[in-house]
């Protein structure tokens, strides 16, 4: 018997496929399709699929192709399958021409004519589009632009804000607004990243247009308008959601994961530090008003893990603060410790510009902790330790784009209403925001 395997993603089922499986059928006797897992495409990069792949897998085997369905979960997995199956032939589109002359060690190579006019790509462009406005001050925004490029059906439909943010290329590709109302109308979402008191304004702005909007952290600093904001998304029936990228990020979800179902035992403390060593003095040059300090730069970050883990609720919270010299009449903070009390557990969050700590994590359990180094919210890698090390698990997992392509294909799929909950629930949002309008109010200790 003549055994073929081919391989593929086979998203949103099209002729094409059908037409690749057909032919890849009849040259033997036996098809075995390989159907990419879920974390596979991601890690390399395939990052807009759209169906997981339980539903993938259904569709290739109501084709009635496939003798076999199997899932390809790694890189090199093609070798041993080839050897574990007793493989005669791998036949694959011909996009791939020359990519796997390497099997032919192993097997016989076919590659077959690709079907011409077709894709998953295409079909996923041509449903649920996004013009996507950017509303911002912040250099940050060219980072957020760029790796639009990177999801389907996301188009740049304009800027408004600071147009010497913008890198040179990007200035000249996109088109500016001097009108922030024109630039709303003419998208049907927003990204929204501006000064303290001019992002509440924009986001309420966009949301009444009926807009969606991706409003960076944090979404302000009173939980009063945190509350109102949200309202308004619900009452003008758009989305609101929290622009960060670390939960998007897959090694912090599963590090989230791993701590509930128990690998370290229960957790009893979380220590998370966010610092750079920038000059905030020279940055905000004297209007500190426009600038965001360390804490509301940097505390949504830290206290996401907390607030994830340990939930939102926390018994009793202290705060410290030391503020930058010239601010002495402002609760402008450099840095700040945030200490929050839980009926089992403490939790850190340490935050400052100028100041430099490990820009670790540390999640501590009564069997073991984790342990995420710097910089983790760039979650990429974490350790779980336990008492003998021989007993360690290291977990490495691809972050491309530092998480912001998988923040905009969420965006793009919440907006489109393929998913319902929020990574970032409004609950710990508004305890975010709870905390640094405690700081704001000046309900802290300071530190000289
Ligand atoms: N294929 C084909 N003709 C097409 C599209 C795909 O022959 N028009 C083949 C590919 O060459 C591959 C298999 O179908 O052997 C599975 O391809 P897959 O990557 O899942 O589909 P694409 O439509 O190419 O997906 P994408 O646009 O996401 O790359």
């Amino acid at each position: 018997m003549k055994k073929v395997i081919t391989y593929g993603t086979y998203d949103l089922l099209h002729e094409g496929h059908i037409h690749l499986l057909e032919r890849a059928k009849k040259l033997g006797d036996y098809l075995i399709v390989g159907v990419t897992s879920d974390d596979f495409d991601r890690r390399r990069g395939k990052i807009n699929v759209r169906q997981p792949l339980i539903e993938r897998i259904e569709a290739v085997k109501n084709t009635g192709l496939a003798d076999e369905i199997i899932i390809e979960e790694y890189e090199g997995q093609k070798i041993d399958d080839i050897r574990n199956y007793n493989v005669d032939i791998f036949a694959i589109g011909s996009d791939w021409t020359n990519k796997f002359d390497y099997l032919n060690e192993y097997c016989t190579v076919v590659y077959l004519p690709r079907t011409e006019g077709i894709s998953s790509t295409q079909l996923r462009s041509k449903e649920g589009g996004i013009q996507l406005g950017f509303i911002s001050e912040d250099a940050f925004v060219n980072k957020v632009i760029r790796e639009t490029a990177y999801v389907n059906s996301i188009q740049v439909s304009g800027f408004y804000g600071d147009p010497s943010v913008l890198e040179a290329d990007l200035k000249d590709k996109i088109q500016i607004f001097e009108d922030k109302q024109d630039l709303i109308d003419q998208s049907n979402a927003l990204y929204i990243y501006e000064q303290p008191k001019q992002q509440v304004k924009s986001v309420a702005q966009a949301l009444e247009s009926k807009r969606h909007v991706l409003a960076e952290a944090p979404l302000c600093l009173s939980v009063e308008t945190a509350h109102d904001l949200f309202n308004k998304a619900e009452e003008n029936h758009v989305q609101l959601v929290l622009g960060l990228r670390t939960p998007y990020c897959t090694a912090y979800n599963r590090l989230l994961l791993m701590v509930k179902s128990g690998v370290i035992g229960k957790p009893v403390q979380i220590q998370s530090v966010c610092t750079s060593m920038k000059d905030y003095e020279s940055i905000c040059e004297g209007k500190i008003e426009h600038v965001w300090s360390s804490a509301s730069g940097w505390a949504p970050t830290a206290l996401l893990p907390i607030l994830q883990i340990f939930g939102p609720e926390y018994v009793s919270s202290s705060i410290v603060v030391k503020k930058l010299a010239s601010s002495s009449s402002r609760p402008f903070d450099l840095f700040t410790n945030i200490h929050l009390t839980y009926p089992d557990g403490v939790a850190d969050c340490t935050v400052g510009v100028g100041y430099r700590g490990d820009n670790s994590l540390t999640i501590i359990g009564d069997r073991g902790y984790i342990f995420v180094p710097s910089p983790w919210w760039k979650t990429d890698y974490f350790e779980i330790r336990y008492e003998d090390s021989n007993e360690n698990k290291r977990y490495y997992y691809q972050l491309d784009g530092e998480g912001i392509r998988n923040e905009l294909v969420e965006f793009k799929r919440i907006v489109n209403g393929d998913i319902t909950i929020q990574r970032v629930s409004k609950d710990v949002v508004f305890t975010m925001t709870s905390l640094l309008e405690k700081i704001k109010e000046g309900n802290y200790v300071t530190i000289q």
